[in-house]
């Protein structure tokens, strides 16, 4: 029986074509494993209504981690208008499935490592390398929201803080709230873990991303945390930045930052502007990481005008890989690899569009295979 089970979730658009990159590189290294595929994404929201099946959801708690390629979205109408004719009209609404996966097997942790790998022609600077930490299931993220907003939670609302008054001549159907639900416990688990992090890499530094001049209860929470947990790891230091500042000193000064931690919709941002320092969605890899499951994916969408042409970058996917074979515990296999990846890009003789090549995705993936 093979080591490990590991859940194959290609998706949509590109998706598809990064997962069947990556499968060269894996079956290259030999990573005993069998992979098992799961249905998710755009065809089945538009056939079932659900982008994330209940088979999938079963196949997830029976295997050790996930590959996830790229998911289509759409805002809600374009959504239920692609429905299949006897779905339609039944009120059902489209859910991101990644944001589902993350909240149901409460993957607490998104890790997002952005290095700039010297050679890539896209790098803003050499030598950055950030890691950002972002919570992954609360925050604005959590989907409590109203629209139209009810009357009885305005009223409730106001006898707790009055402040709200101020929209009282707005009528229900044309305001809407979204909350930004924070918990101390979620602030400290991504906060621990980032110090974690910093302590096992040797990093001298970790920042805490928020806004707790403005918004001061769920931003607050986050830094007094941070505070309390950096005691704990007395080499190393925290600094505090706004997450306006924050955008504004990565452009000036990423070589200064090392490694961020921040909320769930500030680390979205923020993990963008990092990935875009060091070549763009190309090298934007992630791990949705929980305590009994992983799902690692790049962070580009399905791009579907360019879906199975083979001509996105894939390295974003392979350095994900990266990122699963370490969580696994096979970091020998995950060092192989991420310096076979490198050597591809410092060499610069295969290259995808993105980094001025016209090398396809499968290319890529037999150049980083025949050196892992
Ligand atoms: C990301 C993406 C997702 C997010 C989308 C696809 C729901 O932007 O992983 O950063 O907002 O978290
Ligand atoms: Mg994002």
């Amino acid at each position: 029986m093979p080591k490990y089970k590991v859940a194959w979730l290609p998706g949509d658009g590109v998706g598809i074509d990064v997962m069947d990159a990556v499968k060269i590189v894996l079956d290259k290294l030999k990573l005993d494993a069998e992979y098992i595929h799961g249905d998710i994404g755009w065809e089945f929201w538009k056939s079932e209504a659900n982008p994330l099946p209940d088979r999938t959801v079963d196949l997830l708690n029976n295997t050790d981690c996930a590959l996830f390629g790229a998911i289509t979205s759409l805002p809600k109408q374009e959504a239920e208008a692609a429905l299949i004719p006897e779905l339609q009209g039944k009120g059902k609404v489209y859910a991101s499935p990644i944001v589902r996966l993350r909240q149901e097997f409460n993957l607490r942790t998104n890790l997002r490592p952005c290095k700039a790998y010297p050679g890539n022609p896209l790098n803003y600077k050499e030598g950055i390398d950030i890691v950002v930490f972002r919570e992954n299931t609360e925050d604005l993220y959590s989907g409590v929201e109203f629209h139209p907003f009810p009357d009885e939670v305005r009223e409730t609302i106001k006898k707790h803080n009055p402040k709200i008054a101020r929209f009282d001549h707005h009528p229900a159907d044309e305001v809407a709230v979204s909350l930004r639900i924070n918990t101390k416990t979620g602030c400290t688990n991504i906060i621990t873990d980032a110090f974690e992090y910093a302590k096992k890499f040797n990093r001298k530094s970790v920042t805490v991303v928020e806004k707790p001049n403005v918004i001061r209860e769920t931003s607050g929470l986050m830094v007094r945390t941070a505070r309390e947990v950096a005691k704990k790891y007395p080499g190393i230091e925290l600094w505090e930045t706004n997450i306006d500042a924050m955008c504004m000193w990565l452009v000036k000064n990423p070589m200064d930052y090392s490694v961020l931690v921040t909320s769930n919709m500030f680390g979205d941002i923020v993990s963008d502007l990092c990935a875009q320092l060091v070549g763009g969605l190309g090298f934007a890899c992630s791990g949705n990481i929980g305590d009994k499951l992983a799902v690692f994916e790049p962070t580009h969408g399905s791009a579907p005008k360019y879906a199975g042409q083979n001509k996105v970058n894939p390295i974003a996917m392979f350095l994900s890989a990266k990122m699963m074979l370490d969580w696994l515990g096979e970091a020998d296999m995950g060092e192989r690899l991420e310096k076979a990846i490198a050597e591809v890009i410092a060499e610069g003789k295969v290259r995808t569009y993105d980094m001025g090549g016209s090398n396809t995705s499968l290319e890529v993936a037999e150049a980083v295979a025949a050196k892992v």
